[in-house]
């Protein structure tokens, strides 16, 4: 039961209803919400709030971590490329968020992507629904998955764990990250040479000002015509102007993304292309990894205001 000697629980930003049930079974939750149509301007936030709620993807602005009594954040997720992480130890604000949580799934969407853009999957259903099957067109081939070979950019949990079900089934993994991990071959050290060696680029590094269009034009052009990319990562690692650019023209094959430089708004050219395969930041979205992070949310929360 929420009780008063516990501070209300500001929420910033649309995070799923499964989080806010499952906190406002313990704490009383004030919406004050920065993002989406119907945004409040930050700057005025309750000045008291010791708690907010938010979503990687929103984070939490300067006005939000300037707020002088602020002592948890938690997020529903594990980026934390939009949270001052510097100042929030400077200031000893204790950051909750789920970093292993949706390894699994995240990891196992990434091949699924690869699956649907490398056979074709999405296209084949788009082709079937338009009738274009039954009215006699030929819908083509498409390339075998195994036997490919995989580049992965960022080497942290989530790309480790690609990399295993990437090799389990039949596929070469090398990696570009800021070092070769120790035990784990097939180290690239630029990401150019890597895109030049890989039949798919998979992006699952964490989107920091080191990795902000780290697959540029030139990573692009070496990735080549039959070249596919993935990403599960941020829109903010791929120059999406070069890759649309390249999608276009075919200087690669195809891409298939679950975010975007604009979320939710995505660039309109993509949806007139048909070697892209487009998903609503959906990776991490099962009910079991739902589940899980807000059981160690809510968790954190409670260790955070333990019972008097
Ligand atoms: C979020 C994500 O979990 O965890 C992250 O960093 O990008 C996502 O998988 C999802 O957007 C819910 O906030």
């Amino acid at each position: 039961m929420p009780t008063d000697q516990k501070p209300p629980f500001l929420v910033i930003g649309l995070v799923p209803p499964e989080l806010r049930r499952a906190l406002a079974e313990h704490y009383v939750l004030v919406d004050h919400i920065i993002e989406g149509p119907d945004a409040l301007p930050a700057g005025e936030a309750p000045r008291d709030t010791r708690v907010v709620v938010t979503r990687p993807v929103l984070g939490a602005p300067p006005e939000i971590m300037d707020l002088p009594d602020l002592e948890l954040i938690i997020s529903f997720g594990v980026g934390t490329d939009k949270l001052d992480l510097e100042k929030a130890k400077s200031r000893g604000i204790e950051i909750a968020i789920t970093p292993d949580e949706l390894t699994e799934d995240v990891a196992d969407f990434a091949i699924g992507l690869f699956y649907a853009a490398q056979r074709r999957i999405a296209e084949g259903d788009r082709f079937v629904r338009a009738g274009k099957w039954i009215g006699g067109r030929r819908f083509g081939t498409s390339r075998r998955v195994s036997a490919r070979s995989v580049g992965i950019i960022g080497m942290g949990k989530i790309g480790g764990r690609i990399a295993e079900k990437a090799r389990a089934l039949g596929m070469t993994v090398r990696y570009h990250g800021r070092a070769g991990k120790p035990g784990v071959p097939g180290f690239v050290d630029s990401p150019v040479e890597l895109a030049r060696q890989s039949d798919v680029l998979i992006l699952a590094c964490a989107a920091t000002p080191e990795t902000h269009h780290i697959v540029d034009a030139a990573v692009i052009a070496a990735l080549g015509a039959e070249g596919i990319i993935v990403n599960i990562a941020r829109g903010s690692v791929i120059d999406e102007n070069a890759m649309i650019a390249a999608l276009e023209s075919g200087a690669i094959a195809g891409a298939a993304l679950d975010v975007f430089d604009n979320e939710p708004d995505i660039d309109a050219r993509f949806l007139k292309l048909d070697n892209v395969v487009l998903s609503a930041h959906a990776a991490s979205a099962t009910e079991e990894t739902r589940a899980a992070m807000v059981e160690r949310l809510v968790q954190a929360a409670l260790d955070h205001f333990p019972k008097r």
